[in-house]
C-alpha cells in the first residue's frame, strides 16, 4: 500500500502536468494577435491621378489608382532591397537593373517576384496607405 505523501505527491504531479499541458494546447490553438496596421502614408485622393500612380519615394510606396480601385505597392526591390524608382513604363531599380511595369510585377529580373503589395485604404477623401506592425519606417 502506498504511503498517504507518495500518493498526494504522484497527484499533484499529476495536476500540474496536467494544467501545464493545457496551457500548451490552448496557447497553439489561440489565434495569435498581430498587433494593429499602422498608417504609413496618407494622402488626398484627388492627388492620385486615374490611371496613373502617386510616387511617394519618401515613404517608399506608390499608390495606384484605376476608374474603380485604389491599392499601393512598396518600392523595395524583392531582389536584394533597393528603393526601386518611378520610369515611364513602370518602376526600376537602380542597383541590378531589375524592371517592374505599372503593377509592380517582374518585367525582367534579377528581381525574384513582384513588388509587393500594400493595403490602402480609401477613407473620408483620403488614401490611406498601412504598413505591416514591425515593419520599416
Ligand atoms: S536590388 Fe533590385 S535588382 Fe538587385
Amino acid at each position: 500500500m502506498a504511503e498517504p505523501a507518495a500518493t498526494r505527491r504522484a497527484a499533484l504531479r499529476t495536476l500540474i502536468a496536467s494544467l501545464l499541458g493545457g496551457f500548451a494546447v490552448w496557447r497553439y490553438l489561440s489565434p495569435r494577435s498581430r498587433g494593429a496596421a499602422e498608417t504609413l502614408v496618407r494622402v488626398p485622393l484627388a492627388d492620385v491621378p486615374v490611371g496613373g500612380a502617386l510616387v511617394l519615394p519618401q515613404h517608399r510606396c506608390a499608390i495606384l489608382r484605376t476608374r474603380d480601385e485604389v491599392s499601393a505597392i512598396d518600392l523595395t526591390c524583392t531582389h536584394l532591397g533597393c528603393a526601386v524608382v518611378g520610369t515611364r513604363a513602370g518602376f526600376a531599380c537602380p542597383c541590378h537593373g531589375s524592371r517592374f511595369d505599372r503593377r509592380g510585377r517582374v518585367l525582367s529580373g534579377p528581381a525574384p517576384s513582384s513588388l509587393r503589395a500594400l493595403e490602402a485604404r480609401v477613407e473620408g477623401g483620403q488614401v490611406r496607405v498601412l504598413r505591416e506592425p514591425g515593419a520599416r519606417a
